[in-house]
């Protein structure tokens, strides 16, 4: 028998000996922002005229980005502040410019560390008001004389949380201040966020407004072309390989970040067999094995009640009960929630997180009349149940009861 030592430069002589299919993989990486960004001049262009008093150390209008999901928002505004950066730096015009990610970030209080950092303020971790901070981010503008451009990416998240108070003071900053200024850029991606803006708020940010479409599937092809020139070696992408991840992603919501990791997978999958060309196959392949991660990511980080309803339903699936109706359900879940001590939810609200779960696509739940007893859900997992058995058996709450046979189930 080889020993490990053996198998591991087994793997590592076959990858080095196998045919060389990226020349560059850390270009498909979604952080990567790449020279050109085809299919995006005119959101560019009007940008980039809106931007363009800054040079001038005059306040642009404030913009109101918004798209959805993987439409080139970030990439599109990071490469025109890059050009206004380096051609304000070449005339000498005092503007800064801070980009903050508000859902990684997280809390006001450090958007605000963040943006003060641009300016070379330096805020303590913790301790002050959040006005305070404020108030001295302000003076310190003030002071400096710059031009800050703000970039807040995703701000739905923070003003999920928080409410629109952080881009209300903003806003008036300028109304305040003698030398300092901002000029405001906030990106989302919750078409529905705007309605969680107060009416002042909205008017000044949305002085101009910028939207980005979904990509079609030519568009992505066009991106995906671009990219793979430079990172995978010539001759290795079969055309069909590329045109099925373009119209993969395009019926998914025209994304470029999933075309993107298709291509990237698909490369991956077809360097790890040792294979020479990356096929239609590979990409299938690759459609699965993201969309299995994503179904794990969210399984993962469900809340308990959540994962126990989900597991009432698979032990009943187990069972060969195919359509579970919501009473019965919720007779397993209590079952699990007294093996585990837990303190068990209403039958009304369980019945609200299997509604969620539909929503996200684990399972599905279909009304069905029961004459004159009412109404009731058939319930049936829409994920196979090895992925549920996988995630759960590895969970510490529900590894406990994910073998366990209901006595509710005895009879039935
Ligand atoms: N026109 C384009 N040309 C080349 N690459 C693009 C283009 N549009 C988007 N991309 C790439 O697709 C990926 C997703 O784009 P980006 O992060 O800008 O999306 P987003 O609109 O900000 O999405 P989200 O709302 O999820 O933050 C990135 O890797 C980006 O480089
Ligand atoms: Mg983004």
């Amino acid at each position: 028998m080889q020993n490990n030592k053996d198998q591991i430069d087994d793997i590592f002589d076959k990858f080095l000996q196998g045919p060389k299919i990226f020349t560059d993989r850390e270009v498909l990486r979604p952080d990567y922002v790449p020279d050109n960004l085809p299919h995006r001049e005119d959101q560019i262009q009007q940008i980039a005229k809106i931007l363009a008093p800054v040079l001038d150390e005059a306040r642009g209008s404030n913009i109101f980005i918004y798209g959805k999901t993987g439409t080139g928002k970030t990439a599109v505004v990071k490469y025109v502040l890059n050009r206004l950066i380096r051609r304000s730096n070449e005339i000498g015009a005092l503007v800064e410019n801070s980009y903050v990610n508000c859902r990684l970030v997280g809390t006001v209080y450090r958007v605000l560390l963040k943006l003060g950092e641009s300016i070379d303020l330096k805020i303590p971790f913790t301790g002050l008001a959040t006005s305070e901070v404020f108030d001295r981010f302000e003076d310190a503008l003030d002071l400096k004389g710059v031009l800050l451009i703000v970039v807040l990416d995703e701000i739905d998240a923070l003003i999920k949380v928080y409410g629109d108070n952080l881009i209300y003071e903003l806003t008036r900053v300028n109304e305040t201040l003698n030398k300092g200024k901002v000029s405001l850029i906030c990106i989302s991606n919750d078409l529905l966020f705007k309605d969680l803006l107060d009416p002042r708020v909205l008017s000044s940010l949305g002085e101009e407004e910028v939207v980005f479409r979904p990509y079609t599937a030519p568009e992505l092809k066009d991106i995906l072309l671009e990219r793979a020139k430079i990172s995978f070696n010539d001759d290795v992408l079969m055309a069909g390989s590329l045109n099925l991840c373009s119209a993969l992603a395009a019926a998914e919501h025209g994304d470029a970040r999933r075309a993107l990791d298709l291509l990237r997978v698909a490369g991956e999958l077809t360097e790890r067999e040792g294979v020479a060309k990356v096929t239609e196959e590979h990409v299938r392949c690759a459609q699965k094995k993201i969309e299995e991660d994503r179904v794990v990511l969210v399984l993962k980080t469900l809340p308990i009640h959540s994962k126990l309803v989900l597991c009432s339903i698979y032990i009943m699936s187990r069972a060969k009960v195919k359509n579970a109706i919501t009473g019965d359900v919720y007779e397993v879940y209590i079952e699990l929630c007294n093996q585990l001590g837990l303190e068990s939810l209403t039958q009304r609200r369980i019945s609200g997180l299997i509604n969620e779960l539909d929503i996200t696509g684990i399972l599905n739940a279909r009304v069905v009349s029961l004459g004159r007893y009412g109404r009731t859900k058939k319930i049936r997992l829409a994920i196979s149940n090895v992925v549920i058995k996988d995630v759960f058996s590895n969970d510490p709450w529900t590894k406990k009861i994910i073998d366990y046979s209901p006595k509710c189930m005895l009879n039935k």
